[in-house]
């Protein structure tokens, strides 16, 4: 991708200049986004995505004097509220682990890193539904497939939320901004912006979100994988103190027991590359109900392409696909970090590829990571 191209997926902005200009900072409207944009599912298809045990589905609806309510999927189709009805809204995330079509929009949005890349969210409304005033903590592209939705938007400053409801609804939102979207329309915020999308007739809305990894919780989940790595290779170290002394003061924690934690904690982190390696591993791992469908390796290496499902990341000295890693150096590197980038190789990058490559590819191949052919 030219990052330098001015898009109309961009409002005419290029990559580079919506990044330097609106990315965590400012909402970008953008009209006719994608033009001629059409739904990629039709209702009933995101109905039976609902019902499926491995799709994640709410639905929420607003109920007379203000109330809210949200329900958990998978939902049959009488377990929907009847399509007469206002008010309701139904939320399927991660439609591009099912749908190639779906995956293929995402592709439109790799001027950001995939690392940062969560999914596409379709939210389905009748006439009147919404989510409520709101904020989301990440970075969110709101793309209109179908109907119209008015966004009203705002910087807010307080952000305490209603009581009592089970979902997180602004307490006081105050709306600065107010936009009709209607098909191919987007609507860029960055996290905290707070937004009230609300349908006007059937609606559907693709959210195309970013997660923002929270630094405790990638300590905790970084360190839990720093200390199983350690733990695989020096085996179950048991704490020993043969030199202790008997002691008055029971409660004290001992010195030496202090010091074996420091070093239990120095000993995980004393390959320099056990971090990043770890951060790759997490980061290229599928969610926990995605599984990928046994294949069969190429005949012939005329083209390879990965499956949507499939993660792939790179640094200077690894390749991390979906939670694995391997150390990558030389002409082989650049091809797979080719295959990362686009996530498809063709008959003259595969014909340099050495017989080594050659084979992890086809053990990718059987695992259904990557298949033959382009996109
Ligand atoms: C929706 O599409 O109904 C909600 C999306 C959002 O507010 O993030
Ligand atoms: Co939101």
């Amino acid at each position: 991708m030219d990052v330098h191209l001015s898009t109309p997926l961009l409002g005419s902005l290029s990559p580079r200049q919506f990044m330097k200009r609106h990315w965590q900072r400012k909402p970008l409207l953008v009209r006719g986004a994608v033009p001629d944009f059409r739904p990629l599912l039709a209702r009933n298809e995101l109905f039976a995505l609902a019902a499926r045990e491995d799709v994640e589905s709410r639905v929420v609806e607003q109920r007379g004097g203000g109330g809210w309510s949200l329900r958990r999927g998978p939902f049959t189709r009488r377990a929907l509220p009847p399509l007469s009805r206002p008010g309701w809204t139904l939320l399927v995330q991660g439609v591009d682990l099912h749908l190639d079509a779906a995956h293929e929009l995402l592709q439109r949005f790799r001027f950001v890193p995939q690392a940062r890349l969560d999914d596409l969210m379709i939210s389905y409304a009748s006439d009147g539904g919404g989510v409520g005033p709101h904020f989301d903590s990440y970075d969110v592209f709101l793309l209109q497939a179908q109907g119209r939705r008015r966004w009203r938007i705002g910087r807010q400053k307080d952000f305490s939320l209603q009581p009592g409801v089970p979902l997180k609804i602004l307490a006081a939102f105050e709306p600065e901004e107010e936009y009709l979207l209607e098909p191919g329309d987007m609507l860029y915020l960055p996290p905290r912006y707070a937004h009230d999308g609300i349908a006007e007739g059937e609606c559907q809305t693709y959210s195309i979100g970013f997660r923002s990894p929270q630094r405790a919780e990638l300590a905790r989940e970084l360190l839990l994988r720093l200390a199983d790595e350690e733990a695989g290779r020096t085996g179950e170290t048991v704490y020993r103190d043969p030199g202790q002394s008997a002691v008055r003061a029971a409660g004290e924690v001992p010195a030496e027991l202090q010091r074996f934690a420091q070093e239990a904690l120095r000993a995980a982190l004393k390959d320099p590359q056990a971090l990043p390696r770890a951060l790759g591993e997490y980061l290229s791992e599928p969610k926990p109900d995605v599984w990928f469908d046994a294949g069969a390796a190429p005949r012939a290496w005329r083209s390879l392409r990965l499956d949507r499902r499939t993660r792939m990341l790179y640094d200077g000295r690894h390749l991390f696909i979906n939670g694995e890693s391997w150390h990558a150096s030389g002409p082989d590197a650049r091809l797979m970090r080719r295959l990362a980038d686009e996530r498809q190789l063709g008959p003259a990058e595969l014909a340099r590829a050495s017989d080594e490559a050659l084979q992890l590819l086809a053990a990718w191949c059987e695992a259904g990571w990557a298949h033959e052919g382009v996109a």
